[in-house]
Protein backbone atom coordinates (compact mmCIF):
# COMPACT_ATOMS: atom_id res chain seq x y z
CA UNK A 1 0.00 0.00 0.00
CA UNK A 2 0.92 3.36 -0.83
CA UNK A 3 2.31 5.19 2.18
CA UNK A 4 0.93 8.82 0.85
CA UNK A 5 -2.51 7.16 1.54
CA UNK A 6 -4.68 9.09 4.20
CA UNK A 7 -3.15 8.29 7.01
CA UNK A 8 -5.98 6.27 9.81
CA UNK A 9 -5.70 7.49 13.52
CA UNK A 10 -6.56 4.70 14.91
CA UNK A 11 -3.40 3.09 13.43
CA UNK A 12 -0.50 5.85 15.13
CA UNK A 13 -2.90 5.47 18.37
CA UNK A 14 -2.26 2.08 18.46
CA UNK A 15 1.62 1.86 17.08
CA UNK A 16 2.35 4.68 20.25
CA UNK A 17 0.73 1.99 23.02
CA UNK A 18 2.29 -0.75 21.08
CA UNK A 19 5.87 0.82 21.50
CA UNK A 20 5.39 0.40 24.77
CA UNK A 21 5.22 -3.24 25.10
CA UNK A 22 8.06 -5.20 26.00
CA UNK A 23 5.96 -8.57 24.60
CA UNK A 24 6.39 -9.18 20.98
CA UNK A 25 3.75 -11.71 20.95
CA UNK A 26 1.49 -9.14 21.81
CA UNK A 27 3.13 -6.67 19.87
CA UNK A 28 3.03 -8.64 16.65
CA UNK A 29 -0.60 -9.81 17.41
CA UNK A 30 -1.37 -5.93 17.41
CA UNK A 31 0.68 -5.09 14.56
CA UNK A 32 -1.39 -7.72 12.18
CA UNK A 33 -5.01 -6.46 14.04
CA UNK A 34 -4.20 -3.45 12.60
CA UNK A 35 -2.30 -4.84 9.23
CA UNK A 36 -2.72 -2.66 6.14
CA UNK A 37 -2.17 0.35 7.54
CA UNK A 38 0.39 2.56 6.09
CA UNK A 39 1.70 3.77 9.74
CA UNK A 40 2.18 -0.18 10.49
CA UNK A 41 3.35 -1.03 7.90
CA UNK A 42 6.49 1.83 7.46
CA UNK A 43 7.27 1.20 11.80
CA UNK A 44 6.48 -2.81 12.47
CA UNK A 45 9.77 -3.55 11.71
CA UNK A 46 10.91 -0.71 13.99
CA UNK A 47 8.28 -1.85 17.46
CA UNK A 48 9.22 -5.44 16.34
CA UNK A 49 12.80 -5.03 17.14
CA UNK A 50 11.76 -5.11 20.60
CA UNK A 51 12.07 -1.90 23.02
CA UNK A 52 15.89 -1.72 23.72
CA UNK A 53 17.20 -0.77 19.86
CA UNK A 54 19.16 1.83 18.49
CA UNK A 55 17.59 3.87 14.85
CA UNK A 56 19.28 6.90 13.93
CA UNK A 57 17.75 9.06 10.86
CA UNK A 58 19.32 11.70 8.43
CA UNK A 59 17.76 13.89 6.01
CA UNK A 60 20.11 14.41 3.06
CA UNK A 61 20.70 15.98 -0.70
CA UNK A 62 21.56 13.98 -3.36
CA UNK A 63 24.86 14.81 -2.76
CA UNK A 64 25.41 13.83 0.65
CA UNK A 65 25.05 16.36 2.69
CA UNK A 66 22.84 17.33 5.76
CA UNK A 67 23.34 21.15 5.72
CA UNK A 68 25.25 23.80 3.68
CA UNK A 69 29.07 24.87 4.49
CA UNK A 70 27.84 27.51 7.71
CA UNK A 71 25.08 24.62 8.84
CA UNK A 72 21.85 25.76 7.29
CA UNK A 73 19.92 22.71 7.35
CA UNK A 74 16.42 24.13 7.62
CA UNK A 75 14.92 21.78 6.02
CA UNK A 76 17.18 19.55 3.49
CA UNK A 77 14.33 17.49 3.28
CA UNK A 78 10.43 18.17 3.03
CA UNK A 79 6.71 18.46 5.77
CA UNK A 80 6.60 14.44 4.90
CA UNK A 81 9.84 14.07 6.42
CA UNK A 82 9.14 16.28 9.28
CA UNK A 83 6.29 14.06 10.61
CA UNK A 84 8.01 10.89 9.96
CA UNK A 85 11.10 12.72 12.07
CA UNK A 86 8.35 13.81 14.50
CA UNK A 87 6.49 9.99 14.68
CA UNK A 88 10.26 8.15 15.48
CA UNK A 89 10.53 10.57 18.56
CA UNK A 90 7.15 9.41 19.31
CA UNK A 91 7.87 6.01 19.51
CA UNK A 92 11.36 6.18 21.17
CA UNK A 93 12.52 7.24 24.85
CA UNK A 94 15.26 9.48 24.30
CA UNK A 95 16.94 11.30 21.56
CA UNK A 96 20.10 11.83 21.28
CA UNK A 97 22.17 14.45 19.44
CA UNK A 98 25.86 15.89 18.49
CA UNK A 99 27.17 18.95 20.07
CA UNK A 100 27.77 20.43 16.17
CA UNK A 101 23.74 20.42 15.68
CA UNK A 102 23.26 21.66 19.33
CA UNK A 103 25.46 24.54 18.45
CA UNK A 104 24.04 25.31 15.47
CA UNK A 105 20.19 24.78 15.65
CA UNK A 106 19.49 24.43 19.37
CA UNK A 107 17.10 22.26 18.41
CA UNK A 108 14.40 21.78 20.55
CA UNK A 109 13.43 17.71 19.73
CA UNK A 110 10.13 17.69 20.59
CA UNK A 111 7.03 16.24 19.24
CA UNK A 112 4.78 18.74 17.15
CA UNK A 113 3.84 17.48 13.87
CA UNK A 114 2.37 14.42 15.15
CA UNK A 115 0.35 13.03 18.52
CA UNK A 116 2.97 11.25 20.56
CA UNK A 117 4.76 11.56 23.77
CA UNK A 118 8.28 13.63 24.15
CA UNK A 119 11.74 11.76 24.26
CA UNK A 120 14.09 12.65 26.71
CA UNK A 121 16.07 15.17 24.99
CA UNK A 122 19.89 13.56 25.51
CA UNK A 123 22.99 16.46 24.35
CA UNK A 124 26.72 15.22 23.53
CA UNK A 125 29.21 17.62 24.72
CA UNK A 126 32.57 15.93 24.89
CA UNK A 127 34.33 19.78 25.21
CA UNK A 128 31.49 20.76 28.02
CA UNK A 129 31.23 24.47 26.02
CA UNK A 130 27.53 24.54 25.15
CA UNK A 131 26.06 25.86 28.39
CA UNK A 132 24.44 28.58 26.83
CA UNK A 133 21.88 26.56 25.11
CA UNK A 134 17.87 26.24 25.62
CA UNK A 135 17.64 22.68 25.14
CA UNK A 136 19.73 22.30 28.35
CA UNK A 137 17.40 24.53 30.05
CA UNK A 138 15.12 21.91 30.52
CA UNK A 139 15.76 19.89 34.48
CA UNK A 140 15.24 16.72 32.27
CA UNK A 141 17.57 16.86 29.77
CA UNK A 142 20.29 15.18 29.90
CA UNK A 143 23.24 17.08 29.50
CA UNK A 144 26.77 14.35 29.23
CA UNK A 145 30.46 16.19 29.26
CA UNK A 146 33.44 15.30 28.50
CA UNK A 147 34.22 11.41 28.81
CA UNK A 148 30.59 10.79 29.59
CA UNK A 149 29.96 11.91 25.77
CA UNK A 150 33.00 10.82 23.77
CA UNK A 151 32.34 6.97 23.36
CA UNK A 152 28.78 6.12 21.87
CA UNK A 153 29.18 2.57 23.92
CA UNK A 154 29.54 4.46 27.13
CA UNK A 155 26.62 7.14 25.98
CA UNK A 156 24.82 3.83 25.53
CA UNK A 157 25.20 2.11 28.99
CA UNK A 158 25.07 5.79 30.55
CA UNK A 159 21.18 5.87 28.74
CA UNK A 160 20.52 2.30 29.60
CA UNK A 161 21.62 3.04 33.99
CA UNK A 162 18.75 5.61 33.33
CA UNK A 163 15.96 3.17 32.41
CA UNK A 164 16.19 4.80 28.34
CA UNK A 165 15.34 2.46 26.40
CA UNK A 166 14.58 2.44 22.84
CA UNK A 167 17.14 5.56 21.44
CA UNK A 168 16.89 7.97 18.72
CA UNK A 169 20.31 9.33 17.32
CA UNK A 170 19.27 12.33 15.31
CA UNK A 171 22.35 13.71 14.54
CA UNK A 172 24.24 15.51 13.11
CA UNK A 173 26.28 13.62 10.17
CA UNK A 174 29.65 12.79 12.33
CA UNK A 175 27.23 11.76 15.26
CA UNK A 176 25.30 9.70 13.42
CA UNK A 177 28.48 7.93 12.00
CA UNK A 178 29.96 7.35 15.39
CA UNK A 179 27.08 5.20 16.18
CA UNK A 180 26.88 3.61 12.86
CA UNK A 181 31.11 2.84 12.78
CA UNK A 182 30.69 1.67 16.88
CA UNK A 183 28.09 -1.24 15.44
CA UNK A 184 25.35 0.29 17.62
CA UNK A 185 22.57 1.14 15.35
CA UNK A 186 19.65 -1.57 14.43
CA UNK A 187 18.65 0.63 12.02
CA UNK A 188 18.80 3.79 9.63
CA UNK A 189 16.94 6.05 8.22
CA UNK A 190 18.09 8.05 5.63
CA UNK A 191 15.88 10.10 3.73
CA UNK A 192 17.19 11.52 0.48
CA UNK A 193 15.55 14.95 -1.13
CA UNK A 194 15.96 15.83 -4.70
CA UNK A 195 18.62 19.31 -3.89
CA UNK A 196 22.62 19.40 -4.43
CA UNK A 197 23.88 21.18 -1.55
CA UNK A 198 27.33 22.03 -3.36
CA UNK A 199 31.31 20.58 -2.35
CA UNK A 200 31.41 22.68 0.80
CA UNK A 201 28.28 20.83 2.23
CA UNK A 202 28.46 19.00 5.75
CA UNK A 203 28.76 15.49 5.19
CA UNK A 204 26.10 13.23 6.27
CA UNK A 205 27.14 9.47 6.51
CA UNK A 206 30.96 9.35 6.90
CA UNK A 207 32.41 5.74 7.60
CA UNK A 208 36.14 4.04 7.29
CA UNK A 209 37.36 3.15 4.09
CA UNK A 210 36.38 -0.12 2.61
CA UNK A 211 37.68 -1.59 -0.53
CA UNK A 212 36.73 -3.58 -2.46
CA UNK A 213 33.67 -2.14 -3.71
CA UNK A 214 31.93 -5.82 -3.18
CA UNK A 215 32.69 -5.64 0.84
CA UNK A 216 30.81 -1.94 1.60
CA UNK A 217 27.88 -1.84 3.83
CA UNK A 218 25.07 -2.47 1.74
CA UNK A 219 22.43 -3.15 4.05
CA UNK A 220 18.85 -4.70 3.31
CA UNK A 221 16.49 -1.52 2.64
CA UNK A 222 12.91 -0.65 2.05
CA UNK A 223 12.07 2.38 0.58
CA UNK A 224 9.06 4.81 1.45
CA UNK A 225 7.97 7.60 -0.59
CA UNK A 226 7.89 10.59 1.54
CA UNK A 227 6.57 13.60 -0.63
CA UNK A 228 9.20 14.72 -2.75
CA UNK A 229 11.50 12.23 -1.05
CA UNK A 230 13.01 8.92 -0.53
CA UNK A 231 13.35 7.49 2.94
CA UNK A 232 16.11 4.45 2.60
CA UNK A 233 15.39 2.42 5.77
CA UNK A 234 18.22 0.29 6.04
CA UNK A 235 18.67 -2.82 8.48
CA UNK A 236 22.16 -2.84 10.09
CA UNK A 237 21.22 -5.83 11.75
CA UNK A 238 21.09 -7.94 8.70
N1 LIG B 1 19.63 17.02 7.91
C1 LIG B 1 19.63 16.40 9.07
O1 LIG B 1 19.03 15.32 9.23
C2 LIG B 1 20.37 16.98 10.23
C3 LIG B 1 20.20 16.43 11.52
C4 LIG B 1 20.91 16.99 12.56
C5 LIG B 1 21.78 18.03 12.32
N2 LIG B 1 21.91 18.54 11.07
C6 LIG B 1 22.88 19.60 10.77
O2 LIG B 1 24.14 18.97 10.87
C7 LIG B 1 25.13 19.91 11.29
C8 LIG B 1 25.85 19.32 12.48
O3 LIG B 1 26.36 18.05 12.15
P1 LIG B 1 27.84 17.66 12.45
O4 LIG B 1 28.11 16.35 11.84
O5 LIG B 1 28.69 18.81 12.04
O6 LIG B 1 27.90 17.63 14.07
P2 LIG B 1 27.31 16.70 15.22
O7 LIG B 1 27.29 15.29 14.82
O8 LIG B 1 26.06 17.31 15.75
O9 LIG B 1 28.43 16.94 16.34
C9 LIG B 1 29.76 16.45 16.13
C10 LIG B 1 30.67 17.59 15.79
O10 LIG B 1 30.63 18.58 16.78
C11 LIG B 1 31.95 19.05 17.03
N3 LIG B 1 32.05 19.39 18.46
C12 LIG B 1 32.52 18.64 19.46
N4 LIG B 1 32.35 19.28 20.65
C13 LIG B 1 31.77 20.47 20.36
C14 LIG B 1 31.33 21.56 21.14
N5 LIG B 1 31.39 21.56 22.47
N6 LIG B 1 30.76 22.60 20.49
C15 LIG B 1 30.61 22.59 19.17
N7 LIG B 1 31.01 21.58 18.38
C16 LIG B 1 31.58 20.52 18.97
C17 LIG B 1 32.86 17.92 16.67
O11 LIG B 1 34.01 18.51 16.14
P3 LIG B 1 35.45 17.91 16.50
O12 LIG B 1 35.50 16.63 15.74
O13 LIG B 1 36.35 18.95 16.00
O14 LIG B 1 35.47 17.73 17.98
C18 LIG B 1 32.08 17.13 15.65
O15 LIG B 1 32.49 17.47 14.35
C19 LIG B 1 24.39 21.17 11.62
O16 LIG B 1 24.54 22.06 10.55
C20 LIG B 1 22.93 20.74 11.75
O17 LIG B 1 22.07 21.79 11.36
C21 LIG B 1 21.24 18.04 10.01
Amino acid sequence: MSIDAPVRLGDWDTLLRLAREDDQVLVGAGLQERSGGDLVDRYAPLLLAGRTGVVAQLGQSLDGCIATASGDSHFVTGEADREHLHRLRALVDAVVVGPGTVRTDDPQLTVRAVEGPNPVRVVLDPRGTLLDRGVLRDPVTVHLVGEQARSPRTVLKTLRERGLRRILVEGGGATVSDWVAAGLVDRLYLTVAPLVVGRGGRRGISLPDVEPLTDCLRPPARRHLLGDDVCFELDLRA
